[in-house]
């Protein structure tokens, strides 16, 4: 947070604002009218769940790339045959553990392993439990809610080649939001109830509280839009005056408009995103959509020779 505040333009980022708070409202935001990705993705598990499942095959372990409140690997466990294992990886504790006892409660076959890890830094996953003669279980990463959109394409390829190598043999089922009319984007991060709005200034409450920080957050306004170039939304933190902020016992200015630039959502083709993960380690298999091609689920497999 102080590195990125002290560089320019100023810029932190989204993994922080995460905290309990954060994760909550973030919930809140995947409930909206104008966010539609959500909805889309689960439409999608919902309906062709049976068909991932297949590509996925019998007495896999799943990992789950920011798990969240894991709303969408139940409808995916639901339909899989036999997994084995769950190690849902969030960055958020409280949120993570919650909802792995609830699923726990849902699955008592299925062991379920959660792991408190930022997994933009290298992790090390659970050992495996003891063979059970079978011999080792088939690695499936789920990375849904185009959460891969947070990286830089060039971060986007990193984390692939990692995960391709973590997944050997197995694959990973990827959600990613798709390019469209700049208007729907827009609008699925200004949303009319300003909850989107609060998520992005929670990092400054967070901040408060944690970093002993004293910033006013109604002296920062919620900026986000659609650049069409770089094809990503951009969420920024606008000073709305001069004013000056401490934040670890150091000190910082903002002049009036000056930004914060706090996230980064990049959206994609179904092309370009197959083309991306054939560059980084995976065969790129099948893509649901769904009819109007708001959203995109991708089978990519990680071959054991590849
Ligand atoms: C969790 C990164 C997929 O970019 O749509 C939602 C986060 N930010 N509204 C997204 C977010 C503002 C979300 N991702």
């Amino acid at each position: 947070m102080l590195a990125g505040l002290a560089r320019r333009p100023r810029s932190v980022a989204p993994k922080f604002f995460y905290d309990a708070a954060g994760s909550a409202l973030f919930d809140r935001i995947c409930e909206l009218p104008e966010y539609y990705p959500t909805r889309t993705e689960l439409a999608l598990l919902a309906e062709r769940a049976s068909e991932m499942a297949r590509c996925i095959g019998p007495g896999a372990d799943i990992i789950e790339f920011g798990a969240g409140s894991s709303r969408k690997v139940r409808l995916l466990l639901e339909a899989l045959e036999r997994p084995r294992r769950f190690v849902p990886i969030d960055i958020s504790g409280e949120h993570l553990h919650a909802a792995a006892r609830a699923l726990r409660a849902e699955h008592p076959g299925l062991d379920v392993h959660p792991l408190v890890a930022d997994f933009t830094r290298p992790f090390a996953l659970p050992p495996a439990p003891a063979p059970d003669g079978a011999g080792p279980a088939r690695r499936v990463g789920f990375f849904p809610g185009s959460s891969i959109g947070n990286f830089t394409p060039q971060e986007a390829h990193r984390f692939l080649r990692m995960a391709a190598g973590l997944l050997r043999g197995g694959g990973l089922l990827v959600g990613i939001d798709l390019v469209k009319d700049p208007a729907v984007l827009h609008a699925a991060y200004n949303d009319a109830r300003g909850v989107t709005a609060a998520f992005n200034r929670n990092l400054l409450v967070r901040a408060n509280r944690e970093l002993e920080a004293d910033f006013e957050p109604e002296r920062f306004a919620h900026y986000a839009f659609y650049e069409p170039v770089r094809r990503r939304i951009e969420m920024h933190l606008v000073s709305l005056d001069r004013q000056a902020v401490t934040v670890c016992g150091r000190h910082f200015d903002f002049a009036p408009g000056e930004t914060l630039h706090t996230e980064s959502s990049y959206k994609y083709t179904v092309d370009g995103f197959r083309a991306l993960a054939a560059r980084s380690g995976f065969v790129p298999g099948p893509v649901w959509c769904d009819r109007d091609r708001l959203f995109s689920v991708h089978w990519l497999e990680a071959r054991s020779g590849a």
